[in-house]
This record gives structure tokens, C-alpha cells and sequence, in this order.
């Protein structure tokens, strides 16, 4: 699912950046152009990266840009 449909990022990507040293959401800024169109991924896009960074969790494929600002 995409996390990003301004820059076609889903959570895979995310997560891949995740694995190869984003840590922070200017990294998946810089690596990948999320938020750098519309904004509206920043908090989906957050939560996908706190969730890829916590060891052996998969990302969930489900919804994006929800209220609460999670991964799902
Ligand atoms: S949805 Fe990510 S910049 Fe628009």
C-alpha cells in the first residue's frame, strides 16, 4: 500500500530504507521524496518508520493517511 501517492513510496520502500539506515523522516525525505510534494504522508510515513525500525516487525499493508497517524 502506498504510504506516499505523491512520490509512489509504499511501506515496502519505507521499510527497505529503514533496513539500509533511515532513521528519521528527513532521511525518507532525502532517500525517497516523501513528504516533499503534499505533506499529507508525514505522520503515515513516521509511524511506517518506527515500525520498520522495531527489529523483525513487518509493515502492514492496510490504509494510509489515517487520523491517528499510524502505519495502518
Ligand atoms: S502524499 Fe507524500 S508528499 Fe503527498
Amino acid at each position: 500500500m502506498y504510504v506516499c501517492v505523491c512520490k509512489a513510496v509504499t511501506e515496502r520502500n519505507i521499510r527497505e530504507a529503514a533496513l539500509a539506515g533511515a532513521r528519521r523522516l528527513k532521511d525518507l525525505r532525502r532517500e525517497l521524496g516523501v513528504t516533499s510534494d503534499c505533506g499529507l504522508c508525514a505522520a503515515s510515513a513516521q509511524a511506517c518508520l518506527r515500525e520498520a525500525r522495531k527489529a523483525g516487525a513487518p509493515v502492514q499493508s492496510t490504509p494510509t493517511h489515517s487520523a491517528q497517524g499510524d502505519c495502518h
